[in-house]
């Protein structure tokens, strides 16, 4: 794999570790990022040593601060921005990685940094971590899945709550509207990410893949397809 830039990759014992690499930025979501977390997912997904990951940000002060602001707001015109963005479906790249995503959440977590979490599995989150979507205030609407993916997460009210207002909310507020999975102090979140790699990686990978495929793809399905996607799951699981 390329040496990357603005993101760093790690392996070790089966986990992977992403860490968003732009700690004087807040970790800032750019195009160089978009590409590398591109270029990253789609080795892990073809890694067959990888069991399961964990993305994180660097720096003491943010996961990810959102889109890059000098790169999408100014220049390029935010349409050529998006448009830039949209060109490589990165989130997408997310959602279809078959290994399990955990999301270790501190500090500033806004706009993309919100909508790259929620494209993870399980997030679990510092007693730090705020949360925001600006967009709306900018005059733009989440367009990296939020508008979709949030909704889907915390109900149609809390999302509509956030993303009208522009309230940020606390890691207290996020668990309770179940953003996040679980809420520690700041120095135990990454051993307990650690510890959760390791108690997931330690099950049977097929099933893990199964039932993480299961859970997403029938969330876009009414719930008769959702339960033949299930048998077929469990059918192909017995007769590995
Ligand atoms: N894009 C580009 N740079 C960003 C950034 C972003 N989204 N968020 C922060 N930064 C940069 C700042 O420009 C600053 O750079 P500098 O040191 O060269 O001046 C550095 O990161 C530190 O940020 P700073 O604003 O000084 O930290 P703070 O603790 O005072 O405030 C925030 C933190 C997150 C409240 C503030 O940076 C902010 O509002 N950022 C923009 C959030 C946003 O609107 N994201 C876009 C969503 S679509």
């Amino acid at each position: 794999m390329s040496d990357f830039e603005v993101i760093i990759y790690e392996k070790q014992d089966g986990i992977a570790y992403i860490t968003l690499n732009r700690p004087k930025a807040l970790n800032a979501y750019n195009i160089k990022m978009r590409d590398e977390l591109y270029e990253v997912l789609g080795a892990i997904n073809d890694d067959a040593e990888v069991e399961v990951v964990i993305l994180k940000g660097s720096g003491d002060k943010a996961f990810c601060a959102g889109a890059d602001l000098t790169e999408f707001l100014t220049a390029p015109p935010p349409v050529f921005a998006r448009q830039a963005r949209f060109a490589r479906d990165v989130w997408g790249r997310f959602l279809s990685v078959e290994q399990p995503v955990i999301a270790a959440l501190h500090g500033y977590v806004l706009g993309s940094g919100i909508e790259m979490c929620l494209c993870c599995d399980i997030r679990l989150a510092s007693d730090d971590a705020r949360f925001g979507l600006p967009e709306p205030g900018l005059g733009i609407i989440p367009a990296a899945g939020g508008s979709q993916t949030l909704p889907r997460t915390v109900g149609v009210a809390p999302a509509l709550e956030i993303l009208m207002s522009g309230r940020w909310i606390d890691a207290q507020e996020a668990l309770k509207i179940k953003l996040v999975n679980k809420v520690l102090p700041r120095p135990d979140l990454f051993p307990a990410a650690e510890k959760l790699a390791k108690k997931i990686k330690s099950f049977p990978q097929p099933a893990l893949r199964a039932v993480k495929q299961a859970v997403w793809r029938g969330l876009d399905l009414p719930l008769a397809e959702g339960l033949a996607l299930e048998a077929r799951f469990a059918r192909q699981l017995l007769t590995k």
